[in-house]
């Protein structure tokens, strides 16, 4: 449930404000003064602050200053009730990192939206620096598995721009777009399961290898299945090596059949395979690989994407 913790020596507008935001359902922390209140906030740290200014002991500046210096009261969204023929120090208010101000009289409406617009970029903010850090994590342990295979150096940083690109021109949402970039990072990262001599290996593969190199998607698929925040990303991982024509691994999937996940990656992860050299390989041009794509239309690849792919790729 979330926490607000109420600070206001007028104890009528105090159980008048903690009437109205029981019935939203937040649970509430009322306290008369500065003091009181910042005893309260170490004790159940508050989801958010709502707090008189002028109160005795502890005043509202001097709790607000105060909460900021505790590490859980850096970031906790902080309101100022205030009179508007009080003359306020704003800018010391901001100074101190308050975060919105509530004119006294204020009707409930008024109340109930500030703490609900406070809560929401609160969640919004969170949401981000938890992508954030989770894309880190993942960028590390996609950085170790390609060291492992050298000349594939700057290969994932390469798809993932590529990846963002064409999705973006096909109008894909914000929503899957988040996904795709932790997917178009991890896509090999089952190759962990494949020896580096057969990675670095610069002469074709054996069938042995081939069948240990075949392995990879599934291998991906299954390290990520046990991750909350990465199974969306599965389809990526397991779908970049199938082809349009059913030719692919490890479904043999044919046509949209083929998850449109798989389909964009394995145009961006080929046409990057392709312009950059391999062990079995020298790169081509970007020209030249935009044909071979085009000559794959329908082969290899979706055509319309490809087309979409071949139109955008030179701006
Ligand atoms: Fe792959």
């Amino acid at each position: 449930m979330t926490k607000i913790l109420l600070v206001e020596d007028d104890t009528l507008l105090l159980e008048v404000m903690r009437s109205i935001l029981e019935v939203e359902g937040y649970e509430l922390f009322p306290a008369p003064n500065g003091k009181q209140a910042l005893d309260l906030f170490v004790a159940i740290k508050p989801d958010l602050v709502v707090s008189d200014i002028m109160m005795p002991e502890m005043d509202g500046y001097e709790l607000l200053e105060s909460v900021r210096s505790t590490p859980q009261g850096v970031t906790v969204p902080f309101l100022f009730l205030s009179a508007r023929t009080e003359r306020n120090d704003v800018s010391r208010a901001r100074s101190l990192g308050v975060d919105d101000y509530l004119f006294k009289p204020f009707d409930a409406p008024e109340l109930v939206n500030a703490v609900r617009a406070r809560l929401d970029r609160r969640r919004q903010v969170e949401l981000f620096d938890t992508r954030a850090a989770h894309l880190q994590t993942v960028i590390m342990l996609a950085n170790v598995i390609e060291t492992r295979d050298p000349y594939t150096a700057g290969h994932l940083e390469r798809v993932r721009r590529l990846a963002l690109n064409l999705a973006f021109a096909l109008n894909w949402g914000n929503e899957d777009i988040t996904v795709l970039e932790f997917g178009a990072i991890l896509h090999d990262i089952g190759k962990i399961i494949v020896p580096s001599l057969v990675l670095k290996k610069t002469g074709p593969l054996d069938e042995e290898e081939w069948k240990l190199m075949r392995q990879h998607p599934e291998a991906g698929a299954r390290m990520l299945e046990g991750v909350d925040h990465l199974r969306a990303a599965i389809p990526y991982v397991l779908y970049h090596h199938e082809w349009w024509n059913g030719s692919g691994y490890p479904r043999g999937l044919k046509g949209e059949d083929i998850p449109r996940e798989g389909r964009l990656l394995a145009i961006v992860d080929a046409f990057d395979a392709m312009t950059t050299n391999r062990p079995y390989h020298s790169s081509m041009s970007a020209d030249a690989g935009m044909d071979e794509l085009k000559r794959n239309r329908s082969i290899y690849f979706d055509p319309e994407m490809v087309d979409v792919f071949v139109r955008t790729y030179r701006r």
